[in-house]
């Protein structure tokens, strides 16, 4: 009798548990809510946000920095050309033989390494002597299939993915570091300079001719294969997004107009800000707790560094509050950053009825054993609430950068007839929204790179969808289309268009 009194007192306590649960998790999903209207609110904002950044510096959260690339790929390119990759969780060092229109990318080779953790925390020298090295030991491995040119030096392109004011377009000094790295000395300097310096401290002597940011990388990788590329979004460790814009929109640019007429710009959306993006007490707490408070709210509510952390605070709340993890809140738990984007995409991608992986990871991150299937489909809801709320907001993002270049489908024809007026010549009063390089059938692609969207497939799955929800008919002109490790080959591509020496033959 007594047993059964405890097994009764029992179950009830894990029904009240789970009511709380459920409580909590509600109101969450109330603050975290993107119904359309709201996302239509943000694409505004976004639109609103570019262009007060492209007026003037400061003008904006958004940055919208000139990046000097102010050409992209064509196929021409030929010759030998190498990438360094620094921006997320891993280093990569790639070599790349083009040929051409015909022969394309004759060859190509990547070595990739995690970044040593204590690097980004650690002094400028250090970080930069790290990637010399691996930069120049990759050089020396260079096998016959790869033929450098007569008279040609190695040029690189150096992918740097955070935020640079460029001063050239392999010159440019670091703002601000993002996504966890902190290397202070290094804030303010020239970020070719001191990756030259690193090389020429092993004794050896390369050019860099690009310094770009991954997404614009990602935006020359997609140009070289397709004309209609205009957008670039990396939804990695980070996120941002690039796009070509009239040269003569940037007001607040004081070089010279480049022939082209166009400027690629690097937006840094993740610090992009508006009153209508719904945040909630997670955001609050963790961008306290960041190495970047106060900045790069956007990136803090979408990317795949801070996802999983999202879901762990939601978990913390209902741990402490509902104890849905035992009466003591396990130790772990409360530790930043425990929980990782890929295990809450785990979680999040359970399909079996009694949602074993999520016991799995549960216990493996946590220790934490015997969870009930009710606490466990609460946990999947969590993910899915904090997947959904970032994907929306993404898909706003991009829709944001359509409408700012009038490819969003809301002038459908309009964007076309203004477009031959242009090629007339009659621009009159049309500047700000004539799209640049309409291509005749109006198509418009949008190159996305990084692991997030990559291998998050609920991710992925809101992201298109509220695109298309948001677009309407204009949806079937936009296609986004996956440029895998896009960004090393694109500063390659863009090291050749920019080299010292290019070949004549090849
Ligand atoms: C961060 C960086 C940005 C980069 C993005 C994606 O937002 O500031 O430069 O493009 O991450 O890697």
């Amino acid at each position: 009798c007594a047993v059964a009194a405890v097994v009764v007192a029992n179950r009830m306590k894990a029904r009240s548990q789970k009511t709380t649960a459920r409580k909590i998790l509600l109101e969450f999903q109330e603050a975290c809510d993107t119904p359309l209207s709201r996302l239509r609110q943000v694409v505004d904002a976004m639109a609103v946000e570019m262009h007060a950044g492209l007026v003037s510096e400061g003008g904006s959260k958004l940055k919208m920095l000139p990046t000097f690339v102010d050409r992209l790929p064509d196929g021409n390119e030929k010759g030998l050309y190498y990438a360094v990759d620094l921006g997320g969780t891993n280093f990569r060092v790639l070599r790349v033989q083009l040929g051409g229109l015909e022969g394309r990318v004759i060859k190509q080779e990547y070595e990739e390494v995690a970044i040593p953790p204590e690097l980004m925390l650690g002094t400028s020298q250090e970080l930069f002597d790290f990637i010399a090295a691996e930069l120049v030991s990759f050089v020396a491995r260079e096998g016959d299939d790869f033929r450098l040119h007569e008279g040609q030096s190695r040029e690189i392109g150096f992918t740097f993915s955070f935020p640079v004011k460029q001063t050239a377009v392999n010159s440019g000094t670091l703002i601000h570091w993002t996504k966890g790295f902190k290397v202070n000395d290094a804030v303010g300097q020239d970020v070719v300079a001191a990756l030259q310096r690193g090389i020429e401290r092993r004794g050896h002597k390369m050019r860099i001719a690009a310094l770009v940011n991954d997404t614009v990388g990602t935006l020359a990788g997609g140009r070289y294969w397709n004309n209609d590329v205009m957008i670039a979004v990396i939804l990695g460790t980070g996120t941002n997004a690039c796009y070509v814009e009239r040269a003569e929109n940037v007001s607040k640019f004081t070089g010279e107009i480049p022939e082209s007429g166009q400027m690629v710009i690097n937006m840094e959306w993740g610090n992009f800000w508006s009153s209508h993006l719904p945040r909630t007490f997670v955001d609050e707490l963790l961008d306290n707790e960041s190495l970047n408070p106060g900045e790069y709210g956007f990136e803090k509510m979408i990317s795949g560094m801070y996802l999983g952390d999202c879901v762990r605070r939601v978990l913390v709340k209902m741990a402490q509050e509902a104890g849905i993890f035992g009466t003591n809140v396990p130790h772990k738990l409360l530790e930043a950053f425990s929980l990782r984007t890929p295990d809450m995409s785990k979680m999040h991608h359970d399909d079996s009825s009694d949602l074993k992986v999520v016991a799995e990871v549960l216990k493996r991150v946590y220790g934490i054993q015997n969870t009930t299937v009710g606490i466990r489909k609460i946990v999947v809801e969590v993910c899915d609430t904090l997947c959904q709320r970032g994907a929306r907001l993404a898909a706003a993002g991009i829709v944001g950068i359509l409408k700012k270049i009038g490819r969003d489908g809301s002038t459908a024809n309009g964007s076309v007839r203004r477009n031959n007026m242009f090629e007339q010549g009659d621009m009159n009063g049309y500047h700000d929204e004539l799209p640049v390089n309409y291509t005749s059938d109006g198509r418009t692609v949008v190159a996305m790179d990084g692991g997030l969207y990559e291998h998050y497939i609920e991710f992925r799955n809101y992201m298109q969808e509220a695109v298309v929800d948001l677009l309407g008919e204009g949806s079937k002109n936009v296609f986004i289309e996956l440029s895998k490790d896009g960004s090393g080959i694109g500063a390659a591509l863009l090291a050749a268009s920019h080299a010292e020496h290019v070949p004549s033959t090849f």
